[in-house]
């Protein structure tokens, strides 16, 4: 692994550590939106990660969910999501991670995924392949859809927008072997990566919380587009992700649902 991914890893291990102490502890919670929280923790990780990337390389820009970008120009961007799963972890649900990715000139580099619950660590490198906990990971050999287990997660505008996931949600429970909402869409992609998950699927998501994701998709030999099949672009935020083997398949279904 290059100086760049050790670098992802020690600071998503270290915001981890951070959470796993707080996720046990007094917690303050506020509401962004009608339904989207933060806490202390995703501040105070967030400012644990940045302390760590500013350190090594002052001149690169991070672009962070609660703190945003900063307001430097460099070729570097680091992409922070210091708590993907608030509302899990505001509840005292053990599903949450970090998530930190840097790109250069718009290419996925390195990518860390932490789950500090159960300690485990998801890194990929651009070429280089993707790995939990050292071991290199790749993805499911599941061919059907009706074999799959899938995963999605629902914008948090639910209440607000008729473009609510709901639509694809049936779809897939009608079509899949079975469908989860874990909450947190970092984890479910890097549970993709692994093999744990055949496909995932969302959309109104933020950079942070799919770029480590999709490097761990891609260097592990799994597929990623947008809906229509076409590259796909971090900042639209529409994902779906597979194993590449029922990609075209999972591509069909959303047809039948835009
Ligand atoms: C959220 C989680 C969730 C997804 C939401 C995200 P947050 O991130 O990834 O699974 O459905 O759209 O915003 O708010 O917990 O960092
Ligand atoms: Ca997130
Ligand atoms: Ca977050």
């Amino acid at each position: 692994m290059n100086e760049f991914t050790k670098l992802a890893e020690r600071a998503g291990r270290e915001a981890g550590a951070f959470l796993k102490i707080k996720f046990n502890g007094k917690l303050t919670i506020e509401k962004k939106g009608q339904i989207d929280l933060v806490t202390d923790a995703d501040r105070g990780a967030e400012k644990i990660i940045n302390d760590i990337i500013l350190s090594e390389y002052p001149d690169h820009k991070i672009l962070a969910e609660e703190g945003g970008e900063t307001s430097n120009e460099s070729n570097y961007l680091w992409l922070v999501d210091p708590l993907d799963g608030t509302t899990n972890f505001a509840h005292g649900l053990p599903f949450y991670c970090v998530s930190i990715a840097l790109m250069k000139d718009n290419e996925l580099l390195s990518a860390c995924i932490y789950n500090p619950n159960l300690d485990e660590c998801f890194v990929a490198e651009k070429e280089a392949g993707a790995y939990l906990n050292g071991e290199q990971i790749s993805v499911s050999k599941t061919d059907l859809i009706n074999d799959s287990l899938l995963a999605t997660g629902f914008p948090y505008d639910i209440r607000i927008s008729e473009s609510d996931n709901i639509a694809q949600f049936k779809a897939f429970a009608k079509t899949a072997q079975a469908v989860r909402r874990p909450g947190s869409a970092a984890l479910d992609l890097a549970y993709t990566a692994c093999g744990r998950l055949d496909g995932f699927w969302e959309f109104k998501l933020s950079p942070w919380d799919i770029a480590a994701g999709i490097l761990m998709v891609l260097e592990a030999g799994g597929k990623v587009t947008s809906y229509d099949g076409t590259d796909v672009d971090i900042k639209s935020g529409e994902v779906l992700a597979s194993n590449g083997l029922i990609h075209d398949e999972m591509l069909k279904v959303l047809q039948t649902t835009l």
